[in-house]
């Protein structure tokens, strides 16, 4: 069973994947920021490192209840990315971290994000995976990634989000929108990731009811065979955007809705 703590392993070590390009989009953020906001911050593996006065806001009590004890600094208040609890203009930063691939309609949580958001400030989504972009090796291992995208939609999510981030940019009014995707670097450190067991954890519970498990056995010896072999490549493309609230957005792009198929 999933639980706060597990959770915060897991986030913790998804956090050193996207490191660099969050110390990349934050030195662009100039002058630094003085009042943060972190939104769905989980038990604030991320929302720690950010500039200024921190917040950080999600809407599982249990995590933000964590976060308090594991991630200290910031203010951690329990809410909705859909309703946040601050007035309009009132952060130098806005930013999230897997976030928006879990929501049911991530362009509405994006504009309630720029409500809340100084104009002339910035909004950063650090990182959006698109596991429709999934490149397995060896090639056996190609069924797992289908297989973990079936199971994430059926639990609500959009395992594509990250192709989408440009496109709900477009729409959202911000100025100076740029968007990209994280690369990818394995070395001849032929060792099991740090993260092999708590990802491991997760699929055994995505994938439960969709493989049995003498098939799921199966897939984690092949996978830990091919890091030990230095043979596994695993790449699933993570988008970041940023983009800057302009001093007066115009109505159009404030209602606008990009249907996002
Ligand atoms: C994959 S986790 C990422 C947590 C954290 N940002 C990190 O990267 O360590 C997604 C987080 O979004 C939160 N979340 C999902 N829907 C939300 C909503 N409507 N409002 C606020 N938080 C939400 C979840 O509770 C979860 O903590």
């Amino acid at each position: 069973m999933d639980t706060p703590d597990r959770r915060h392993s897991r986030y913790t070590a998804q956090a050193v994947w996207t490191q660099q390009i969050r110390e990349y989009l934050l030195a662009e953020c100039q002058p630094v920021p003085e009042r943060t906001l972190d939104v769905g911050c989980g038990t604030g593996v991320v929302t720690m490192e950010l500039p200024g006065n921190v917040f950080g806001i999600d809407i599982l009590l249990d995590d933000i209840r964590l976060a308090t004890k594991v991630s200290p600094g910031p203010s951690y208040i329990s809410a909705d990315a859909f309703r946040i609890p601050f007035p309009s203009d009132s952060f130098d930063l806005v930013c999230c971290h897997f976030l928006l691939l879990w929501l049911h309609n991530p362009q509405t949580a994006l504009q309630e994000m720029i409500r809340v958001l100084k104009p002339g400030k910035s909004l950063i989504l650090f990182a959006e995976p698109d596991y429709g972009g999934r490149i397995d090796y060896p090639s056996p291992l190609e069924a797992l990634g289908g297989l973990q995208q079936d199971a994430l939609r059926k639990q609500g999510c959009d395992p594509e989000l990250g192709r989408k981030l440009r496109s709900l940019l477009s729409v959202s009014g911000l100025n100076s929108v740029k968007t990209g995707v994280i690369g990818g670097e394995w070395t001849t450190d032929f060792s099991l990731p740090a993260e092999f067991t708590s990802e491991w954890e997760t699929l055994i519970s995505d994938l439960s009811g969709i493989l049995s498990p003498d098939e799921t056995t199966f897939y984690a010896e092949l996978e830990r065979k091919a890091w030990l072999d230095g043979t596994r490549i695993l790449y699933v493309p993570t988008f970041f955007a940023r983009g800057k609230k302009p001093e007066h957005i115009p109505s159009a792009a404030n209602n606008g809705q990009l249907i996002v198929p």
